[in-house]
């Protein structure tokens, strides 16, 4: 696998590809990779000839009060899984290499509406920081496709909407979660959690589950399922954030007319904020 660290040097490894005429997939990450991440260097092998991914903890997206200083740096084994999977070009820029003149001056893309509720209301600010870096990034690599995690389904959507929004001439892809056997979904920030709030963590994708079968069975008050799901996550020892029944197509509140559905959950655990979700069509 080559290894680039500076933008330069990306752009040389990229056009030598593209020169000879392969299809080039990107998955963005952050890093300290497990095997969510790596199932979408997969899915992006099973669609084009090269797979570029690339790591960069991205210090824009991180809140002031948030774990960006913390947040797990792990470059020599994820290199090793990068390689392992088949991942032709790593780019893992420093911070100066992509903020040159810091975060504060530079420029945003923003997506309305979408960034304005459940993620984006409790972590302003987020939503702009992943959208600005990916759009660097997808300006840097140019892919034909890029693949991201239905795990971060809000994030998936943003990147979605920005794309078309911005004619940007690229395919966006998303990869189901990838969950333990516990059916905890994996996560880098899993890390934080002790053994014993490991045991409890999968009390967050249950309850998604519980809300979902009573939607199936029937129910429309999508209130009081949440209700009761925010009472069993606080009972259990979560401290919930959000938990609600969304339209799959703009993340608005779903109505009962609505049959495409997902439920989404933010909650802190310990030191560690999970989410989750459920994506799931009534007929
Ligand atoms: P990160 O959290 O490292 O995730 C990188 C990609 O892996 C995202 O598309 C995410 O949705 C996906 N992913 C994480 N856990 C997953 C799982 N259990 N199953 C399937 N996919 C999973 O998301 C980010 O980084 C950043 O916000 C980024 C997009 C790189 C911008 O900085």
């Amino acid at each position: 696998m080559i290894v680039c660290h500076s933008i330069l040097s990306l752009r040389e490894t990229v056009q030598a590809y593209r020169k000879s005429g392969n299809k080039i997939a990107f998955v963005p990450t952050m890093g300290n990779l497990h095997s969510g991440h790596i199932q979408l260097v997969h899915e992006a092998k099973k669609v084009a000839d090269v797979v570029i991914s690339s790591i960069f903890v991205n210090p824009m997206q991180f809140g002031p009060n948030e774990d960006l200083d913390a947040y797990p740096r792990t470059l020599e084994a994820d290199k090793e899984k990068l390689t392992d999977a088949g991942c032709q070009v790593l780019f893992a820029p420093n911070a100066s290499e992509m903020y040159p003149n810091g975060t504060g001056v530079q420029t945003q893309v923003i997506v309305p509406e979408l960034t304005d509720e459940l993620c984006g209301a409790s972590r302003p600010g987020h939503f702009t920081g992943v959208s600005t870096v990916v759009t660097k990034l997808f300006n840097i690599v140019q892919p034909d496709i890029a693949l991201f995690g239905q795990k971060d389904f809000q994030q998936l959507a943003v990147i979605r909407k920005m794309a078309a929004d911005l004619c940007m001439p690229i395919e966006i892809i998303g990869i189901s979660t990838v969950r333990a056997a516990s059916e905890l979904a994996l996560s880098s920030r899993n890390g934080y959690l002790t053994e014993q709030e490991l045991a409890t963590a999968p009390t967050l994708y249950r309850t998604l589950v519980q809300i979902k079968d009573a939607i199936e069975a029937g129910s429309k008050d999508f209130d009081t399922l949440c209700h009761q799901g925010n009472s069993a996550l606080a009972s259990a020892g979560f401290k919930p954030d959000y938990l609600s029944v969304r339209r799959q197509s703009d993340l608005k509140h779903a109505t009962a007319n609505d049959d495409q559905l997902v439920i989404l959950a933010a909650a802190n655990l310990g030191s560690a904020r999970l989410i989750d979700n459920i994506a799931f069509a009534l007929n």
